[in-house]
């Protein structure tokens, strides 16, 4: 029996809702492939705040590296929205990615056929979308220096530094192109090359890496005209590989062509081992929601299909992972809908019925 180390961070919102239901489902692949989960529990996010005065504890990110990876609910919140506040929640996330080296964030975005008409785009422009985006996720604007505040004689200032270096955005590639490699073979880098150094950069790098996946075909486009294409061409994109920023913004919008950001997995990875596994972090791409927090109506399966890439990414479990992804299509295909996904046809659930009916199918 192989045991495998995993840190839940349920967070805020209804972050601790979604774990719930994604744990309620590892508990069943453990059973049927005979192996055990071992957990630990740390509090994080607004209500790492209220406890601990920080959102992100030395001690959490110390037992984040004493694990396979780390299972990640959702942080924010409005009691903690002061934008003035020396200390947010969203810390967390983003301290969890700088300080586990978790450099690639992979947003797959697949369109279920069964919930097509939920999009706000037409099903012809729609069939037939399956890509992954994957954003730079410890350099660009988010962590670039200097970035501070400040007065001046003439008023307020600011300043954020979107700055990269050339390691950081090959190894990036890197990941995009080895993807590409088991999918489509059709690799989108997406930059802002015709305004930014950093995108000049991010272009010519992009070219050079290319060179060594001859079998993919590369075409690079700028953030303005990608962002359009993703509404125009969907099942034109294979893999999208941008910076940090650009796919911050991207992704939701790729997220919305789903119908759903309920729906919406995510993996962030750092180094890899020999074998293709290494440290991630899985978490739903949706976010706290407050709106809905403690009334049953969350969504758990992008916490379930988080689950399913940590087996897969971060565990080697590839047939558990593609258990896990089944079973979630089986739910679906049956017409089992949580409010944000609810149609004319389909049986409403709460977010513990939709759990256990993926439960059931593993
Ligand atoms: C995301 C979120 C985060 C980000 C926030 C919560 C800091 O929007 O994961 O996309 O901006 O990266
Ligand atoms: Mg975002």
């Amino acid at each position: 029996m192989a045991t495998f180390h995993i840190l839940l961070t349920p967070g805020d919102g209804i972050g601790p809702e979604v774990i719930e239901e994604a744990t309620k489902v590892l508990a069943k692949v453990e059973g049927r492939f005979r192996h055990e989960f071992i957990y630990e529990e740390e509090t994080i996010g607004g209500a790492a705040l209220d406890k601990y005065g920080v959102a992100l504890r030395p001690e959490t990110v110390a037992k984040a590296k004493a694990s396979r990876a780390v299972l990640f609910g959702a942080v924010g919140g409005p009691k903690w929205d002061n934008p003035q506040a020396q200390h947010r929640p969203e810390d967390a996330i983003l301290g969890m990615r700088k300080q586990l080296g978790l450099f690639a964030n992979l947003r797959p975005v697949k369109i279920y056929p069964a919930m097509i008409d939920q999009s706000s785009l037409k099903r012809e422009v729609l069939e037939g979308t399956d890509m992954i985006v994957i954003r730079e996720l410890t350099g660009g604007l988010y962590f670039g220096q200097p970035k501070k505040r400040w007065e001046s004689a003439t008023g307020r200032q600011s300043v954020d530094t979107l700055r990269y270096s050339e390691k950081e955005v090959e190894r990036v590639l890197h990941v995009g192109f080895q993807l590409a490699q088991q999918r489509r073979k059709k690799l989108t880098s997406v930059d802002k090359a015709n305004v930014l150094r950093t995108g000049q950069m991010w272009r010519e790098i992009a070219t050079e890496v290319s060179k060594q996946y001859p079998d993919v075909a590369v075409e690079h486009i700028l953030v303005d005209a990608a962002a359009m294409y993703l509404l125009r061409r969907p099942t034109s994109f294979d893999v999208i590989v941008t910076e940090n920023m650009f796919g911050d913004i991207l992704t939701d919008e790729a997220a919305m062509l789903a119908g759903s950001m309920g729906m919406m997995p995510s993996a962030s990875l750092g180094k890899r081992r020999k074998d293709g596994t290494g440290i991630g972090l899985y978490e739903p791409i949706h976010g706290s929601a407050p709106d809905i927090v403690g009334q049953k109506k969350a969504n758990p399966l992008a916490t379930i299909l988080s689950a399913a890439m940590m087996l897969r990414l971060s565990l080697g479990l590839e047939e558990e992972a593609a258990v896990i992804e089944s079973a979630v299509d089986g739910v679906i295909n049956d017409g089992y809908r949580t409010p944000d996904i609810a149609d004319a046809t389909g049986h409403l659930v709460d977010t513990a019925k939709m759990g256990t009916l993926v439960a059931e199918r593993i």
